[in-house]
């Protein structure tokens, strides 16, 4: 779907969200929802919070698994996603701290595989994802699944592209600040969601979209994996949707 602005896109992904945890409440379930970070679903988690403030919109029925941490990273550091989901969602709506899951960052090398593997067995446990909020990254990348990612990987630790790490020198403040891997949710887990709404926004994201949604299903453009998904949404604003 295209929307005139980000803002309108935003607030029917938040209003699609909201019905979802509605439902499931009234099922007696918890919504199984997984996160995303970045630029793009800052206005989806603003709208979310003020449905919390004015609509009485609740999360205690709600689990969240994100999908990507940069490695290393501190929980309380700038630029920690740990840090960003409290800042933009959490610390303003009633979810309960044990209903959030963020990968760790702080895990020393030689656990992160069996954290990985207990992180999608937590999601399962969960009985999967009933919705995946993504967005993408000017590579291609959804969470931290770079280019050359297999429609199979698992959550796992990811070597940064140099793209990636360039378009988030500004948040650290230099290039060589960056953290050279991530923790992500592997291509696996993503597509197991029983929905899936990729968002993308500006001029910068039209020429990715247009590979991710009209070229064909290849590595190098993790995203073009979301073609094979029985239930998914591509949801732009103008700009975004311009080469299509
Ligand atoms: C980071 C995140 C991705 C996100 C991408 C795009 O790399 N790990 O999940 O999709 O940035 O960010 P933005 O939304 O700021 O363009």
């Amino acid at each position: 779907s295209v929307y005139g602005t980000a803002d309108e896109a935003s607030a029917a992904v938040a209003n699609e969200i909201a019905a979802l945890i509605r439902q499931k409440q009234q099922e007696g379930k918890p919504a199984v929802l997984g996160l995303a970070t970045g630029s793009s679903p800052k206005k989806v988690y603003a709208e979310l919070i003020r449905l919390h403030r004015k609509e009485g919109l609740s999360f205690q029925n709600v689990i969240t698994f994100n999908l990507d941490e940069y490695y290393p990273m501190q929980p309380d550091a700038l630029q920690s996603y740990v840090r960003f989901m409290k800042e933009f969602l959490f610390d303003h709506v009633d979810i309960p701290v044990q209903n959030y899951h963020i990968p760790d960052g702080t895990l020393s090398m030689e656990k992160i595989r069996e954290y990985c593997m207990d992180y999608e067995k937590q999601m399962e446990l969960h009985g999967g994802l009933d919705f995946q909020l993504l967005g993408i990254g000017r590579n291609g990348h959804i969470g931290f699944n770079e280019p050359g990612s297999h429609e199979n990987s698992r959550t796992r630790l990811m070597t940064l592209d140099q793209t990636t790490r360039v378009d988030a020198a500004m948040d650290f403040g230099g290039l060589s600040k960056v953290p050279r891997r991530a923790i992500t949710m592997g291509v696996l887990p993503i597509l197991q969601a029983k929905r899936v709404v990729l968002i993308a926004w500006g001029e910068h994201k039209a020429g990715i979209i247009k590979q991710a949604v009209e070229g064909p299903v290849v590595e190098s453009v993790p995203a073009s994996y979301l073609q094979g998904h029985h239930n998914v949404s591509v949801v732009l604003d103008e700009s975004a949707a311009s080469e299509l």
